[in-house]
């Protein structure tokens, strides 16, 4: 989908499908009453005669209006403004997206930009519309052999009142459309299947990606560079798979010489069985998301070089396949991670951290500005914070706070979970110097207990998506692209500060 800017006179731009917000307010408002006078109340009509009200998520397409050049103006009811905040202003847009999607026009033109979005000035309204309408015309079916077809909208043009707005909608439309690609990227790593998407697929995009951008540079590290470097930890989990691991780096320098980098690092497993200790049967299918985390750095990384923010930036990929066979770990299996550390591995299925562990070792080496990891990390963090929110600890307090206002600001939200050390001692092993698991008690917590162990000498936050990197279920599972709008604001606010 293409956007553009316009601004000037609403009843006579030439467009296929005109769309005009209707709130609750009466009498009628804004763009409303503006082509309610055009064609002589004819919008004011509809709403007496009770075929539009103003709820939110309400729609009434009318054709040919008198006095009105477009062919089509789709009414779209925005409810209340008292609460027309992030959510209910997704809501009107992902209406309106179904709509066209589905609809004849093959352009149209937005007046919704100009809603009064709770805390949102024009810019972000306009960031936020962009991702929201991309969102929505996702699909992936390149697994189907009947594709659907897509639809007929092509071109969407961004009205604004103001003119001096212009630049504003023009850097919103820029971002949101680098955002959106980056999320879409995301998506259909994680969408893939795991026997399409290994760790070896993983290390072909990102040279693939690299290629298409000459200020990224990657390397793949092969299981024997790791084990030249004693990735005891992330050699483990592979051990089982006929897949070989990968240690995927992309460096992106888009600052200067001296500015140390931001590092991310993203979980990687192409498929999680749990390895010896093998999940149950149901629902196993969708451990293939396991690997969101990475993809969500793919996406991360997209949006940065098309944005070409000028930050520094290295992404680390730790992917492997959890497999149980002849080869694979065993429950009581002892290992040396890079950093030295002994790891009694009491559950295969706690693997994540142990890929992620030596990684973030390895991250040390580029002396970095701040470390975040994302990982789809625990159940548990399913049960504490459910599908909507995305769980945030780490050693560093300032970090933690610019994570947060990052997906406030991107609606891409997180919220922190404690890493107080009195849950440290739920590591404790007889045998070896760290325990995987840390018992049944404050699974996310334990977990990032864990990773804190090998993060001690740079800031360093994690972000368990485990809830909001997929929807589980029928017809509306698949992955989510979060948390890449987070990450991406927390990497333009670093611009900014
Ligand atoms: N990838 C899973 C976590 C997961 C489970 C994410 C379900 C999303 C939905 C991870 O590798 C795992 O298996 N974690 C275990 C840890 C446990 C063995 C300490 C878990 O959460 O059960
Ligand atoms: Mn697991
Ligand atoms: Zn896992």
């Amino acid at each position: 989908m293409e956007f553009n800017v316009k601004h000037g006179a609403l009843e006579t731009i030439k467009t296929g499908c005109l769309v005009v917000a209707v709130s609750e307010a009466r009498p009628l408002d804004g763009p409303a009453a503006i082509l309610d006078k055009a064609c002589s109340g004819q919008i004011s009509a509809a709403v007496k005669h009770g075929d539009i009200s103003g709820k939110a998520g309400q729609t009434l397409m009318l054709f040919g209006l008198p006095g009105i050049t477009a062919q089509r103006v789709l009414l779209i009811g925005s409810g209340k403004d008292e609460d027309l905040g992030d959510r209910q202003f997704r809501k009107v847009v992902q209406k309106v997206t179904a709509v066209l999607k589905d609809g004849g026009a093959t352009d149209a033109l937005l007046t919704l930009a100009a809603l009064p979005v709770k805390g949102r000035d024009v810019y972000s309204r306009t960031r936020l519309l962009v991702e929201t309408v991309r969102e929505n015309l996702y699909q992936f079916d390149q697994f189907k052999s009947k594709k659907a077809p897509s639809p007929r909208v092509r071109k969407c043009l961004l009205w604004t009142p103001e003119k001096a707005d212009a630049d504003q909608l023009t850097r919103g439309i820029a971002q949101g459309q680098a955002i959106s690609d980056g999320t879409a990227l995301t998506r259909t790593l994680g969408n893939l299947p795991g026997n399409v998407c290994t760790p070896t697929y993983l290390a072909k995009e990102a040279k693939a990606l690299a290629k298409q951008h000459k200020e990224l540079e990657v390397e793949v590290l092969e299981e024997k560079d790791m084990k030249a470097l004693g990735m005891g930890s992330l050699l483990s989990v592979s051990a089982g798979s006929a897949e070989p691991a990968k240690l995927i780096r992309f460096s992106y320098q888009g600052g200067k010489g001296k500015d140390k980098p931001h590092v991310l690092v993203g979980k990687g497993i192409t498929f999680d069985t749990g390895g010896i200790s093998l999940k149950p049967g149901g629902g196993m299918d969708e451990m293939k998301y396991d690997m969101c985390g990475a993809a969500s750095v793919f996406g991360v990384i997209k949006a940065v070089v098309t944005m070409q923010l000028p930050i520094n930036l290295v992404c680390l990929i730790a992917a492997a396949e959890n497999m149980p066979s002849g080869t694979a770990t065993k429950p009581g299996d002892i290992v040396t991670s890079m950093s030295g550390q002994t790891i009694e591995i009491l559950n295969t299925d706690a693997e994540g951290r142990l890929v992620l562990c030596d990684a973030l070792s390895y991250a040390e080496r580029f002396n970095p500005a701040s470390v975040v990891d994302i990982a789809t990390l625990t159940g548990a963090c399913v049960v504490a914070l459910g599908a909507h929110t995305t769980g945030l600890l780490g050693n560093n307090d300032e970090l933690i706070q610019q994570l947060l206002a990052a997906g406030t600001k991107a609606d891409d939200r997180a919220w922190q979970l404690p890493l107080f050390d009195e849950y440290q001692e739920q590591l404790d092993s007889p045998f070896a110097d760290i325990a995987n698991i840390g018992g049944p008690k404050a699974g996310t917590i334990t977990a990032a207990c864990f990773l804190s162990r090998f993060t001690k000498s740079y800031p360093w936050a994690h972000l368990d998506i485990a809830g909001t990197a997929w929807t589980s279920g029928g017809k509306e599972k698949g992955a989510t692209g979060r948390p890449v709008p987070l990450l991406t604001q927390y990497l333009l606010d670093r611009v900014s500060a």
